[in-house]
């Protein structure tokens, strides 16, 4: 029997759970912390562990991803999802609006809806009784794929419709698109290419391929985010207009697009469309166009559809920035993983403001299916307004003496064998030693979120390699003054502060260390994770492959990459030696267990024995977050000699208030504790 008080306890954080998801996702206004929304569902995380009869399918908790799926359940739309007919010009567009009015037999201005036609993935998704019970991808718009698991785990989706005093639907089917900001989207192919891992084309591409995971928990760490724009079955609330639907779905929880428009008369729709066009680049995720639609919904079934598009909508495409120009080269860049990456070299050309001449073709895979050979005309583009990409050729420019590029059977680097692996996109370098695959390493294993050598750049570290001073990591620690003032451009001051730099980063942690050694498929996400589950170097190395898979959001792929790195015996050998030179870190400390874990710090007034960036740097060390300004979220403030106006404030609000000499007793507890 659960105590009572412990399911009111669940019942209420769920409630606040949802409630500030809502402020974060939605009203894009938090109210409290990241940390303190953290800790309350780390707390709702430990009670559903111990009871489990309590965990519902609209938890919170429900977001951090499910078990791995075999294969997606099909799943069929009760109403089809249509697609929408496009529009390129003014004129296509009011050919269509006189389309509209030649059916409906009038001459009156008709009220239109202008939307941004977001570009990512169609969704829809089903809620009963306000609860979330189904998502499904749009598929051929009669059947979808079910990815309830993936759908719940995005935070801007709700589990459970907000419903206040407004009327529960017995059923209410919405649509949307899943899509990736712009910035999340750079972030993540940073990342990906930090773990050798090869970046999506475009936000497009990253959020249908984050969307379409068996495994949930993959989802769970990309930065997705939605629109809805529409309903399917809906049963018990009635709508008339589509403005009606985008302006209620939020009082649900459910986000509508900002920048939709109310126009009457296709005039204004088409005033609203360059209006867009103009702001296009300044919106942090990508569109290409606009969706114009009959506003009336009594008027959209009268029109009803043909060949699968509505009658009353047009999809008016914005005209992509596309440029021509002429492939003159291919070559391929080794990576720190050793994996070839063919690159097109072309004439210059300006994309929407920057100059492209280089663009990624990612493999040989995507060479073959664009049937891109040296010396074609073909169309580029950037994806996302950012990376340049190879859009198609134009075969009736091909040059006679246009040739397939072969992919080198050496490494143009080491001259080591390129072998393609069953079942791998990527060519790779087998040559253990390859100059270019050190270089990319040491690079990596010096940069700052890894040992944060500073000072170790690339132009160095190419001389360390290529005089044969570093043929490892462990190689780094070994360096003389001597042979650094040999470099050129080297002088003995900067060879001194490389020196000390170098052996500073001897202290690390056990994160920062894991992330260092480049082990593939391991960012710095997964080397905080491994860390946190092992605690210890030695316990890690010896880990088999089943015991890796039970860590949270590790796959077979990834476990199976540790382990070849720990069984490989050069690997050993480094860290043994790296370890030997004096590469260490204090035991690790999960972050959530540290004292002061949760709690938010505000210095005001002078601290007798420190100055207020120690104190900071102290409480910390501890787990603590600091803040600059009175608020409602700081748990405590310590005030010291001339606190002026924030200590009034934080009186006035009611606040935990200690002197300097409390705050000193506090820390020593601790500090001391941490000793013993
Ligand atoms: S309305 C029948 N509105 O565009 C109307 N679609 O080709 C169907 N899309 O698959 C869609 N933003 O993925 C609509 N504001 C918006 C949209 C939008 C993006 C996508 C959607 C759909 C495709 C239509």
């Amino acid at each position: 029997m659960i105590p009572e008080s412990i399911q009111k306890e669940v019942t209420q954080l769920r409630e606040a759970l949802h409630y500030h998801n809502y402020r974060y996702y939605v009203l894009d206004d938090p109210e409290i912390p990241d940390a303190e929304y953290d800790r309350m569902m780390r707390h709702l995380l430990e009670l559903e562990a111990q009871y489990p009869e309590l965990v519902t399918p609209d938890s919170p908790s429900q977001r951090v991803g499910a078990p791995p799926l075999e294969s997606f359940e099909t799943v069929r739309h009760d109403l089809p999802m249509l697609s929408l007919a496009n529009g390129f010009d003014d004129g296509e567009i009011r050919e269509f609006d006189q389309r509209v009015k030649r059916m409906l037999k009038t001459d009156d201005l008709i009220e239109y809806v202008g939307e941004p036609k977001m570009d990512g993935l169609a969704i829809e998704i089903r809620y009963e009784k306000g609860i979330l019970t189904q998502g499904a991808t749009r598929g051929d718009g009669f059947m979808g794929e079910d990815i309830t698991a993936n759908i719940k785990t995005i935070g801007a989706i709700p589990l459970k419709l907000r419903l206040g005093n407004l009327p529960i639907p017995n059923r209410l089917d919405v649509r949307g698109e899943v899509f990736m900001p712009i910035e999340g989207f750079k972030k993540l192919n940073e990342e990906r290419e930090k773990e050798g891992q090869p970046p999506f084309a475009n936000p497009r591409n990253a959020a249908a391929g984050s969307l379409r995971q068996l495994n949930s928990h993959v989802t769970a760490s990309r930065p997705l985010d939605v629109y809805f724009y529409g309903v399917g079955v809906v049963d018990g609330m009635t709508f008339e207009t589509h403005w009606e639907i985008l302006t209620t779905l939020p009082n649900y929880g459910l986000k509508t697009n900002p920048h939709a428009r109310l126009c009457q008369g296709i005039e204004n729709a088409i005033f609203y469309f360059h209006e867009l066009e103009k702001l296009r680049e300044t919106f942090p995720y990508e569109m290409d166009g606009v969706v114009i639609k009959v506003n009336n919904l009594a008027l959209q079934r009268r029109l009803g559809e043909v060949s699968r598009s509505p009658r009353w909508a047009i999809a008016y495409k914005f005209p992509a920035s596309q440029e021509l120009t002429q492939i003159k080269d291919i070559i391929v860049q080794v990576g720190r993983t050793g994996v070839l990456t063919p690159v097109a070299v072309m004439k210059p050309v300006e994309v929407e403001g920057a100059t492209v001449s280089r663009a990624t073709l990612h493999n040989q895979d995507e060479i073959e299916r664009k049937d891109i050979r040296i010396g074609d005309w073909v169309i580029v583009q950037r994806a996302g307004g950012v990376i340049p990409e190879v859009v198609r050729v134009v075969l009736s420019k091909r040059p006679p003496d246009a040739h397939p590029f072969v992919f080198p059977s050496t490494c143009p680097v080491c001259g080591s064998p390129v072998v393609r692996l069953p079942g791998e996109a990527s060519h790779r370098c087998m040559g253990i030693s390859c100059p270019a695959q050190l270089k990319a390493k040491i690079f990596h294993f010096a940069s700052k979120r890894a040992m944060d050598i500073d000072g170790l750049g690339q132009k160095l570290v190419d001389q360390l390699v290529d005089q044969g001073l570093v043929k490892d990591f462990a190689d780094l620690y070994h360096l003389s003054l001597k042979e650094l003032v040999n470099l050129e451009r080297m002088a003995e001051k900067s060879a001194q502060n490389l020196l000390e730099e170098i052996e500073r980063s001897k202290q690390t942690t056990l994160p920062h260390f894991l992330y260092a050694l480049g082990i593939p498929l391991v960012g710095e996400h997964l080397a905080q994770i491994l860390a946190e589950h092992f605690g210890d170097l030695g316990v890690l190395m010896e880990a088999p492959e089943e015991t890796l898979m039970e860590v949270s959001e590790i796959g077979p792929q990834v476990a199976r990459s540790i382990r070849s790195f720990f069984d490989t015996p050069d690997n050993q050998g480094v860290i043994r030696r790296l370890r030997e030179a004096g590469v260490r870190w204090s035991p690790f400390v999960k972050k959530k267990e540290l004292p002061l874990a949760g709690e938010i710090f505000l210095f005001t007034g002078a601290l007798p024995d420190m100055t207020r960036d120690e104190a900071k740097a102290l409480v910390e060390n501890l787990g603590a977050q600091t803040a600059n300004q009175v608020s409602r979220k700081v748990t405590c403030v310590v005030a010291g000699e001339k606190a002026g106006s924030k200590l009034e404030k934080a009186k006035a609000m009611g606040m935990r208030i200690l002197t300097p000499e409390q705050f000193t007793t506090i820390i020593r507890k601790y500090t001391s504790e941490k000793k013993g």
